[in-house]
């Protein structure tokens, strides 16, 4: 009786834990924001993080006098073109859900800004395993806040 209960008890543990997952805002760039002043390698960054659909949101921070954010393709995206962007946005401070499994392309609208580096790419997973077993962020503590979330 006592090794049944245990092992219920188990199941109890394993099955309860991940429900606690970590749902992220990412803040672009990390401490050094989305901006060309400084190089920053928004590539690298990007590649050190699990992004999950429906969890997580990108935020950018910057000038918005001299910059903003463009959503494009990944074409425009290799050759800075802001002719048709999927999406713009250009408050300084915007906080973008990610909605989408697969590949999203982000780019300065200023085009001397974007060939400087200003850009980054990120690839989004829609996976529970990802989801509940994705490694800690590398960046902190600016660049990510944690929202946690029961569910
Ligand atoms: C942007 O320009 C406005 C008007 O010229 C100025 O008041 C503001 O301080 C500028 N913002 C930044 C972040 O430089
Ligand atoms: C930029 O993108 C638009 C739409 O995707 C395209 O029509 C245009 O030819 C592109 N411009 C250059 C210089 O490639
Ligand atoms: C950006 O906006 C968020 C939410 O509105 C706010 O909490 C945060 O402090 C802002 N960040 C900056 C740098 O203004």
């Amino acid at each position: 009786m006592a090794f049944k209960i245990n092992i219920l008890l188990s199941l109890v543990l394993v099955f309860a834990v991940p429900l606690i997952v970590n749902v992220f805002i990412w803040n672009v760039g990390d401490a050094a924001g989305w901006s060309s002043q400084t190089p920053y390698d928004y590539t690298y960054w990007s590649m050190g993080i699990s992004f999950l659909v429906g969890d997580d949101s990108l935020r950018f921070v910057y000038d918005s006098n001299t910059t903003n954010v463009l959503e494009v393709t990944s074409t425009n995206y290799m050759s800075c073109n802001t002719t048709s962007p999927l999406a713009a946005y250009n408050t300084g401070n915007d906080t973008i859900p990610i909605t989408k499994e697969g590949y999203q392309y982000f780019i300065s609208g200023n085009s001397v800004e974007c060939n400087n580096g200003l850009k980054v790419g990120i690839w989004a997973s829609n996976s529970s395993y990802v989801r509940f077993w994705r490694y800690d962020p590398a960046f902190g503590p600016d660049g990510y806040i944690n929202v946690p979330d029961f569910d």
